[in-house]
């Protein structure tokens, strides 16, 4: 008897909330993850927030309470759209993405991939109001210390980092084994031909075929180079040891 076929894995899902959804897939089109979504890895599906708008104009905005400057997306008009989209999604884990929010690490994209997908809400204006984030129990996640005009380029960061690591988008996967932030390490510097370059050459280690002096010099550049660009990473190693 053959053994069954293997059940096509469903795609890991995507869904972005955003007032422009136009940007989507954007640079998620190209490349690895380009190629992951045309052959199913993936799905991505995108929910404008303007079609939840109010009245006429499908106003999504309004001035903030208590005064200030800028207008905050509507607590009512931005519900209407997670609801719409968790109809469709009501396993993915709903993401707002703001600077205000937890640091994305590896271990967060790690974990996010190896789920069902995310539910992401990008913002615009001064943010949305705080009151929908805490109905519909929002993570708030931030791609790093500083502000970007919206939340759609976090979104593509964020959704970028966790389809490279679904199975079948790297093509080896050992290449994702040693590269930065595994074992809490940055990686090791590469190296390709030609072997002289304005006077700068390739170092010997790596033309010498020794597998294992390979081996230790790249571990000991890993060490060094975490050491020099981000002591917080190598204080939390000394740590763990
Ligand atoms: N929206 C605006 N700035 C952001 C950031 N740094 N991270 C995530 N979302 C954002």
């Amino acid at each position: 008897m053959s053994a069954p076929a293997a059940s096509p894995r469903a795609p890991w899902r995507a869904t972005v909330l955003t007032l422009f959804p136009e940007m989507f897939p954007g640079p998620l089109g190209f490349s690895l993850s380009g190629q992951a979504l045309a052959s199913g890895i993936w799905s991505l599906a995108t929910y404008n927030i303007r079609d939840f708008g109010i009245g006429r104009h499908k106003t999504v905005d309004d001035h903030p309470a208590g005064g200030g400057p800028g207008m905050v997306m509507r607590c009512d008009v931005t519900a209407a759209a997670i609801d719409a989209a968790r109809k469709a999604d009501a396993d993915l884990p709903l993401i707002y993405m703001s600077p205000r929010g937890i640091p994305l690490t590896q271990s967060i994209v790690r974990e996010l991939a190896a789920g069902p997908g995310v539910m992401l809400l990008a913002g615009r204006f001064e943010g949305v109001d705080q009151r929908v984030l805490d109905a519909r129990q929002a993570r708030e996640v931030s791609i790093g210390d500083y502000v970007l005009s919206g939340g759609e380029l976090a979104a593509m960061v964020l959704i970028d980092a966790c389809v490279r690591l679904l199975p079948g988008v790297v093509g080896a996967e050992e290449s994702l084994a040693e590269e930065s932030f595994e074992e809490g390490l940055l990686e090791y510097p590469h190296y390709t031909r030609p072997r002289e370059w304005e006077g700068r050459s390739i170092p010997e280690v790596l033309l010498s075929g020794d597998h294992k002096r390979i081996a230790e010099w790249r571990r000991s550049e890993r060490l060094r180079i975490t050491r020099e660009r981000r002591p917080d990473l190598f204080a939390k190693l000394q740590d763990k040891s």
